[in-house]
């Protein structure tokens, strides 16, 4: 059979959250509403959805091997040069490309102790030792981590907005984060939810990368652009970090299909302006409702909202009634290390009406 590396066997394998299908099969149903992955309810956008039908003849033929014109036309939007882009499938074939360039047994990935799971993971696989420092209050505690670097840490990640539980560090914070860290420390900004965000107070990673700064951005178009099912991610970051990434980067990592479909999505703004206007509608409407029905949840800037039931028990009971009850939410207990806890993506209004009915009637 072979034994895999040590590193290898101290992974659990990633679980994602319970299919429609999957729940189709088990209940015998037809209707089930998935609100466990934060994915756009309102599905592609037009433009893209016409891209990607436009290009099934061309796909037997390989992808340029560095995305090239989607790189030209991330560049275009961002305003950064070519050389400072990379793309990958999904933001977390970059998180994995990071860990494989920058980290071995002796460093250190320094991130918060419930954050995307994937860090832990691709560090994990490396070897390197994780340190995770509690969130406080639901947030990043950039004081507390400020204090846990040592010479050993190679990269920290911040997911900014956070998930599962959708917070964001400040400007402020991260400035003061970032006066203590020696400059050789490679600070990850993960804004797969950026465009949700609507706090004046964010940071963007862009403007410290464009000041000069060791930083690199990971975005993806999974979430504001609902490509989740394309796998389409990109990373800016000064130009030697994305020369070194380039050295482990898959040559043909993502596909022909998802680069022309991701070009034309960054041409619909009407849809990303549409997305953004129904997470923001729908969470005030959510909002009010977890209030009347009693759920603690977390104001949030993504589009998915966490609610905390305090223990396990309770967190699991209620997202088991729900499955049986036709509603997928995410639990997070396991690897995510917050059992009490209960993610719930944002849908459209009708989705979240059918949520909300099923949450009393459990309750
Ligand atoms: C914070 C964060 N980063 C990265 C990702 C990965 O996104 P993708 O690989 O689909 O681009 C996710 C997905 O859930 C996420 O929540």
């Amino acid at each position: 059979m072979g034994k895999p590396r040590k590193e290898i066997e101290k992974i659990d394998t990633y679980k994602h959250g319970k299919s429609i299908k999957e729940l189709q099969r088990e209940l015998g149903i037809s209707e089930v509403l998935k609100l466990a992955s934060n994915e756009n309810p309102l599905g592609i956008s037009p433009r893209a959805r016409a891209a990607f039908l436009k290009c099934v003849d061309e796909l037997h033929l390989y992808p340029e091997v560095a995305s090239y014109e989607l790189v030209r036309k991330l560049s275009q939007v961002t305003g950064f040069p070519t050389e400072q882009i990379i793309t990958g499938a999904g933001a977390t074939e970059l998180i994995e490309m990071l860990a494989l360039t920058y980290l071995d047994p002796k460093s250190e990935m320094l991130t918060a102790d419930i954050t995307f799971i994937m860090y832990r993971i691709s560090t994990t696989m490396m070897g390197a030792k994780n340190v995770l420092v509690p969130l406080k209050d639901y947030r990043y505690d950039m004081e507390a981590m400020a204090r846990v670097v040592s010479d050993r840490t190679k990269i920290v990640f911040i997911a900014n907005p956070n998930n599962p539980t959708g917070t964001i560090i400040h400007k402020k914070e991260l400035d003061e984060f970032l006066d203590k860290v020696s400059d050789e420390v490679i600070v990850v900004m993960d804004e797969a939810y950026f465009d949700f965000v609507d706090d004046d107070e964010y940071p963007s990673a862009l403007d410290y990368i464009r000041s000069g700064k060791n930083m690199v951005c990971l975005r993806t178009f999974s979430k504001n652009y609902g490509m989740a099912g394309l796998r389409v991610g990109y990373a800016i970051a000064p130009k030697g970090i994305i020369e070194q990434l380039y050295k482990v980067k898959k040559p043909f990592n993502v596909s022909r299909a998802s680069q022309a479909t991701a070009i034309a999505a960054l041409d619909d703004e009407e849809f990303l302006r549409r997305s953004v206007e129904l997470t923001h509608q729908e969470k005030e409407f959510l909002y009010q409702e977890y209030e009347r029905l009693g759920l603690k949840h977390v104001p949030t800037q993504t589009n998915f909202i966490i609610l905390d039931m305090a223990d396990g028990d309770r967190a699991n009971n209620l997202s088991q009634e729900l499955l049986k009850k036709g509603v997928i939410a995410r639990p997070m207990a396991g690897a995510w290390g917050a059992p009490h806890m209960m993610r719930i993506s944002i849908g459209e209004h009708n989705q979240n009406v059918t949520l909300i009915r099923t949450l009393e009637g459990i309750l």
